[in-house]
Parts: structure tokens; sequence; C-alpha cells
């Protein structure tokens, strides 16, 4: 009796957000081929993938992997601490240390991982953490395993978090400011130069996470950190699971902080390695990336294309300059049937809503890959104007 009451509050909650159209759902994909995913039988442009450059298919990435499996078998067996440290995962390593411009570099199971592993290892209870208001589920997530104190600054506010690291930073211990080089709902990109004054204004650690920029963004795809500022930056937190096109993730930084993760980072420790034939995926595609300039070109290219269109023909409001377009609808209800609109019309186009945008900010996040042609980006364009002005 007492456990149908326990299920039914859970489902009393799952009604409500159905009521507010806050609700998630799975959708099963039943085939994907470059740009285009599969749902219900129809074939659907795929605008919300964050398979930037269409590596997940990659020829060289398959066979390299294919190798992999054939050496190692399917899994590393065991974390790296035990008997899991298998000899690619040190050939990636070092190959994003010299990518990254950073003395070492850790993998960790994926972005999600990396980012409460090194903040809960990092930082503790008499530290202070200053992060932008929109920083990633994951790094908020990290903060709270962490203990220490929190301060969280106005998106991209300067004045804002130097306003906070003077009236608080003293009172701690250690202290760190997290920012993501580009933002992963709003697509616009972080004041790296003026940020890297303030941490060491303040003394304090500096993490970057590049998630949605290494590979796509940068010289060679190295992201948006330049060299003048790979000092500044003590850890640089970049993923396998978006542009890279495979799993997996990293934390590039000096060796001390390598040996702090590797003895204090719970994620790190108490999980298996990563499969050995993702891991030599992931060098392939690092090792590829570097030469794909003229990708790189067309997806900006196709994402300027794509703004310019919504700019000169509609007032809908889309924030940034790079591959990630959020269009802001504002209400959930207005995104989802935006988002059924355009699903009938041929494109797959997620809505965001609330909790994972701040309230009353719901909008369609479009990413561009280099899957999708000029004709396509366009067509999204028209469609999303014509389906907006039908609703509004
Ligand atoms: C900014 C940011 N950091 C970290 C992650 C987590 O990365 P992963 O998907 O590899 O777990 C994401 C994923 O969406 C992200 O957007």
């Amino acid at each position: 009796m007492s456990s149908y009451n326990e299920y039914q509050k859970l489902e009393q909650e799952l009604n409500k957000k159905e009521q507010k159209s806050l609700i998630r759902k799975l959708e099963t994909i039943q085939s994907k081929r470059r740009g285009y995913i599969k749902i219900n039988g129809k074939e659907l442009a795929d605008f919300s993938s964050n398979d930037y450059l269409g590596l997940s298919n990659h020829e060289a990435l398959i066979r390299s992997s294919k190798k992999a499996l054939d050496k190692w078998g399917c899994g590393s067996g065991a974390s790296r601490l035990m008997s899991g440290d298998l000899k690619v995962f040190h050939d990636l390593e070092k190959k994003l240390s010299e990518h990254s411009g950073k003395e070492a570099a850790l993998l960790f199971g994926c972005g999600y991982m990396a980012n409460i592993g090194i903040i809960s290892s990092l930082m503790s209870r008499k530290d202070c953490i200053f992060a932008d208001k929109l920083v990633h589920a994951s790094i908020l997530d990290g903060i709270q395993l962490s203990r220490a104190k929190l301060f969280r600054f106005n998106h991209n506010d300067l004045e804002h978090l130097e306003f906070l690291l003077k009236s608080q930073r003293h009172k701690f211990n250690k202290a760190l400011i997290i920012v993501e080089s580009i933002y992963s709902m709003d697509g616009d990109t972080a004041p790296l130069n003026q940020l890297a004054l303030l941490k060491e204004k303040y003394n304090a650690f500096f993490m970057v996470d590049e998630a949605h920029a290494v590979g796509i963004l940068g010289i060679k795809g190295r992201g948006l950190i330049e060299a003048s500022l790979r000092k500044s930056v003590d850890i640089i937190v970049g993923t396998f699971g978006k542009a890279y096109g495979s799993y997996g993730a990293y934390a590039a930084s000096n060796l001390i902080l390598k040996k702090t993760l590797i003895n204090q980072a719970r994620p790190f420790i108490f999980s298996t390695g990563l499969p050995p034939h993702v891991v030599r995926a992931n060098l392939e595609a690092v090792k590829i990336v570097e030469n794909m300039d003229s990708d790189r070109e067309k997806v900006a290219n196709l994402s300027n294309t794509f703004r310019k269109i919504l700019q000169e023909k509609s007032n809908l409001s889309c924030i940034g300059a790079h591959h990630i377009i959020p269009v802001i609808v504002g209400s959930s209800e207005k995104a989802l049937e935006l988002q059924h609109r355009l699903n009938q019309s041929g494109f797959y186009v997620k809505a965001i809503r609330p909790p994972t945008v701040p309230k009353n900010s719901a909008r369609l996040r479009v990413s561009i890959t280099a899957n999708h042609s000029l004709q396509t980006v366009t067509a999204l364009a028209e469609a999303i104007i014509k389906h907006a002005l039908e609703i509004y």
C-alpha cells in the first residue's frame, strides 16, 4: 500500500510536468545518414545533433576503432587504477596535451563525469567557486558535490564577477572561476582574456569547459583558448561526444593537477576505463580535426547564412555568432508547438525548456553541422519564420 502511494506521488510530479509542457520524452531513431534521421518511418533533417563535423560516421574513426576492437576486445576490464590502464589511453592523453597546449591530459568517462570529478576533487568546504549563471548542469552538480561556497555571476558580466571576487575571495582558502568557452544553450562565447586577468588579480584557479568548441572552433580545431591564454587557464575540459563524433572526455592541465585528479577524482578512480576502441576512435578524431579547416569554414558559413535569413526576414531573436543558434521563443508551449510543426515539415529541431534554460526563455536550439547543405539550412530558416508567424 505504502509503495503504491509513493508511485502515485511520482506520477503526480510527472503529470504536473506534462501540464506545464515540461515533460521529457524519448523518441526512437530508426536509422541515421549524413544529417538525416528516421523516426516513425519518416526521414527528418537533423538540426539537434552535436556531431558538428559529421565525424561519428567517418571512415577513419570506424576503421581504427575496429582494429582496436580486434586487438583489445570490447572493454578495458577495470578502473585504470586496477588493470584497466591500457596503452591507448596514454597515446590519446599525449596527443591531447600537445593539441591543447597543456603539460598533461587525463581521460574521463564523459564530460559530465569530468566536470563533477574535477570540481569535487579540487575544491572543498573552505573554498569558493565563481561560476557564470549559464554554466552546464554537470558543472553545477560538481560544485554541489564539492561543498564549496558558490557565487554565480550574471552571464558574461565581468563587473559582477569582479564585485563578487573583491567582496568574497579573501574569506576563503582556494578559489575557482568556471565558464564555458561557448555556451551550450546560448551559443555565445565567454570573454576569456578578461576573465584570465581577473583570475590572476584575485589568485584563483580558472577552468574553461570547451565541450562545444573543441574540434569545431579555433586554429586547427583547438578550441577558443588561444596560445597566449593557455598558461592562465588551469583546466581545460573537452568532450569527445560532440565535434569529435565519439564518446568520452578529458581534462588538460599541468602535471600537479593531473596527479591530483588521479588521486582524488572519484568518477576517475571508481569507474571502469573507457572501452579501448572508443579511445582509439578519439585519437583518430583528434588527429583528423587538425586538417578539417574547410569543414569548419563550411559550418561557419552555413551558420552565418541561417542567422542572416532570420535577422533579415523576421524579428525572431537569435544570439551568438557560431554553430549553436538558439531561436528564443519564450513560453514552453509555443516552443513545443514550433518543434511539432517543424517536425511535420521534415525538420528535427528540439525545443529546450526550463529548467535547462531560464524561465520564459524556452527556445529552439538549432545546431549547424558539416553534414548540412545550404539548401536544407535555408529551408529550415524559412520554415521557422513561417511557423513562428502562424503561432504568434
Ligand atoms: C558545456 C557542457 N559540458 C559538459 C557536457 C557533458 O558532456 P558529455 O556529453 O560528454 O557528458 C555537456 C553536454 O551537453 C555540455 O554541454
